[in-house]
């Protein structure tokens, strides 16, 4: 796999909408990753918010998913996917977006509120709000924070017709967070 190959992904299957909301794929991935960089993420989570969503690009599952009362594990995918060239850092917080979003569910009452109605259709998919339990593992993450801040950024990338740089202005900053050998 090579920074290209990713690139490529996004160019053949990146086109199509971002699950019930107004922009595509790779809008959505791009204006993640602008909202990392303008508050001064390091490479590792600007990394991480461009790839958050690789793992739907991977399996190319229908649009309306969720509406079909299925979870594509997505997060999973794609972290797993990205381990064998990328650090825990960029991998970890992608791994943890959608728990991200279940522990801000059931510690901030109006960070639930404020959610789409296709983030609300795919938590109840995804398990719900933490229970304590829960809530106290994810803080024994060591990347939970990041994981917060990028849930943030993942919620607020949906703004339709948004001009940003394009994925070659992050060719860089993959570059050097990428670890992988051949
Ligand atoms: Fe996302």
């Amino acid at each position: 796999m090579s920074i290209d190959e990713i690139f490529r992904l996004f160019l053949e299957r990146g086109a199509s909408l971002y699950f019930g909301e107004r922009v595509t794929q790779t809008e959505h991935a791009l204006q993640c990753a602008a909202l990392a960089e303008r508050e001064r993420a390091g490479a590792d989570l600007i990394a991480a918010a461009l790839l958050h969503d690789i793992g739907h690009l991977l399996h190319a599952l229908p649009e309306d998913i969720a509406e079909r009362g299925i979870d594509s594990r997505h997060e999973a995918w794609g972290a797993a996917w990205l381990a064998g060239y990328f650090g825990p850092a960029v991998v970890d917080p992608i791994r943890m977006h959608v728990a991200a979003k279940r522990y801000l569910c059931a510690t901030e009452p109006a960070y639930m509120a404020s959610l789409s109605a296709a983030s609300r259709l795919s938590l109840d998919l995804q398990g719900g709000p933490f229970s304590p339990t829960e809530l106290a593992a994810f803080e024994q993450e060591p990347h939970f924070r990041s994981a917060l801040a990028l849930r943030r950024w993942d919620d607020a990338a949906k703004v339709p017709g948004l001009a940003l740089p394009g994925l070659e202005h992050y060719r860089s900053i993959l570059d050097s967070v990428w670890m992988a050998q051949g």
